[in-house]
């Protein structure tokens, strides 16, 4: 039992997501990211971009809610939504590709959604082909 899952997305994953949104401290790009994991224990991680007036210093969502996930003592994610405005479909920036695929396995799915639902859905393996994980140093 991978706990992982491959069909539709799990609703309460989504809504995590974009609910989150409302909480994101963006005052120089307006631009309100949730992320949500599903640890293969079965809770739901949250988190949201936190800028920073030193531009580079600001982290995005999805480190938010690694970090939370990993406070909580889960190393394993089962699936994970981000959240962005309307519009264009958001997916994780390359840096955050890579702080996910640590605790993914290549097949763990990666829900693009906006306030109105799930618009892609494809593998971190696919977002991140090729890549340098955990497998490499153990
Ligand atoms: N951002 C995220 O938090 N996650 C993503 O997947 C893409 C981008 C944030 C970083 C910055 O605060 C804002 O979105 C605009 O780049």
């Amino acid at each position: 039992m991978s706990g992982e899952k491959h069909d539709t997305p799990d609703p309460d994953l989504l809504v995590a997501a974009i609910d989150a949104r409302a909480n994101a401290y963006v005052p120089y790009s307006g631009y309100h990211v949730g992320a949500a994991l599903r640890g293969m224990n079965g809770k739901i991680y949250t988190g949201v971009n936190v800028e920073n007036a030193a531009y580079p210093e600001g982290t995005c969502a999805e480190a938010g809610a690694i970090a939370a996930m990993v406070l909580d003592g889960e190393r394993e994610i089962a699936e994970i939504a981000v959240a962005g405005p309307e519009g264009a479909i958001i997916t994780p920036c390359g840096g955050c590709r890579q702080k996910l695929r640590e605790f993914s396995r290549a097949t763990v799915a990666v829900h693009s959604c906006d306030p109105t639902g799930c618009k892609q859905t494809i593998t971190i393996g696919d977002l991140l082909p090729h890549a340098f994980s955990p497998e490499h140093l153990s």
